[in-house]
């Protein structure tokens, strides 16, 4: 269902009186630093426009109730002591939210907001980060408090951590709250600096073909990678004392202790250290428009994140080499955490049409998938949408 945020609109007057604030939260893609985030290196994504959209406004029962509109389905929140539910999960997305300004001392007044949106969720697009950072942002609007965009965007990732269980990094949250029209953001995760470059494609353009799969396990295969990584650091660790992540070690310090990084724990460390040095060197690509360079890098980061690091799965291999087999094509690789969703392609613009004509047919072949995908432009982080502000300044 292509929701626009004045569906939500609609849907919240249909559904309660007075007039909400509306707030939009834009999904995100990655172009290159994949798995490096919760390693404190480099990544450098963007917010898309595909959003979720929060109607929001204070309640005058003093119950709390929230209606996702995909779900058909209401959830009456218990403001003062907020806990994880077991049905239905996608609440919890929001009340990790709501925990998290209730310990943090901010007041919350009771609330009625119906939420719902077009990321295609499972599909590597971030759709959770998007609800988590838009729900943030809505309290603190509607409560008037002035929680800075960085302590938002900590509560969202708290909010994934530790009621929906995934030990994600913070790119995903990062990128939906701070994103910037027609820009990537250029992320150190460690110190959270980071600086916008303008994205100049000329003749090129950004293509995600979605496998359409999700396999299993996703969410504990990542938390395992993490570990793994964990485990890598704290071996290293005895004999560097000075390290505290992956980003303080070098890959001849990873091969020289190959022999006690067992297991899958030296590979895990290898693609980890080769892809935050990766990501220095594209964004230099960049800044020089060396796409050709940029894209080659593209492709050895799906080479490792499916060799070493054992995120990708058949479906999404084979879409990537379907692309290397396109000389318009200067990169592709699996976005985001794997094992399904979306490859990221960098495609020349007039060769789209034939690329995704050969493209589609080969992997409805093959898996007996329908591809499906889509072409995206890079918009700003989430905000209140200009009715919102006007309706603010009239107060
Ligand atoms: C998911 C996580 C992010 C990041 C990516 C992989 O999207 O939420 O924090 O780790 O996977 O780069």
């Amino acid at each position: 269902m292509e929701l626009t945020a004045q569906d939500v609109l609609n849907k919240y007057r249909e559904l309660y009186p007075g007039e909400p604030m509306v707030v939009r939260s834009p999904g995100r893609i990655n172009l290159i630093g994949e798995h490096t985030d919760y390693n404190d290196g480099f990544v450098m994504p963007a917010a898309i426009d595909r959003e979720t959209v929060f109607a929001i406004a204070e309640s005058l029962d003093g119950k709390s109730e929230i209606y996702s509109i995909k779900y058909n389905e209401y959830y009456t929140v218990d403001m003062n002591n907020p806990k994880p539910a077991a049905s239905p999960t996608w609440v919890n997305y929001l009340l990790g939210v709501l925990r998290q300004f209730v310990d943090k001392g901010y007041t919350v007044k009771p609330f009625r907001c119906v939420f719902g949106g077009n990321i295609p969720m499972g599909a590597g697009l971030s759709s959770s980060a998007s609800v988590e950072c838009g729900f943030a942002f809505a309290l603190n609007a509607l409560n008037h408090h002035s929680i800075d965009k960085k302590e938002l965007i900590r509560i969202a990732q708290w909010s994934e951590h530790n009621f929906v269980g995934v030990k994600c990094g913070i790119m995903d949250q990062f990128a939906s709250m701070m994103g910037s029209e027609n820009h990537v953001i250029l992320l150190d995760c460690r110190s959270l600096e980071y600086r916008y470059s303008p994205l100049e494609l000329k003749d090129f353009t950004i293509v995600l073909c979605d496998s359409k799969v999700k396999h299993s396990l996703v969410d504990s295969e990542y938390n395992t990678r993490r570990n793994e990584c964990e485990q890598g650091v704290a071996i290293l660790k005895k004999h560097y004392p000075a390290i505290n992540s992956l980003r303080d070690v070098t890959e001849d310090m990873v091969r020289k202790h190959k022999d006690e990084l067992k297991g899958k724990v030296f590979d895990r460390c290898l693609y980890v250290v080769q892809e935050i040095a990766r990501v220095q060197q594209a964004s230099k690509d960049l800044e020089k428009h060396d796409l050709q360079a940029f894209g080659k890098k593209m492709f050895e980061t799906h080479e490792g994140l499916s060799k070493l690091y054992e995120v990708s799965c058949p479906e999404l291999d084979f879409l990537v080499e379907q692309a290397t087999k396109f000389s318009g094509v200067m990169g592709a690789r699996v976005m985001g955490g794997g094992f399904g969703g979306c490859t990221i392609n960098l495609v020349k613009k007039d060769e789209v049409g034939s690329f995704l004509s050969a493209v589609r047919p080969a992997y409805a072949e093959k898996f007996g998938i329908a591809l499906e995908t889509y072409i995206v432009n890079i918009k700003d982080g989430t905000s209140l949408t200009s009715k919102s502000i006007e309706k603010i300044n009239l107060l």
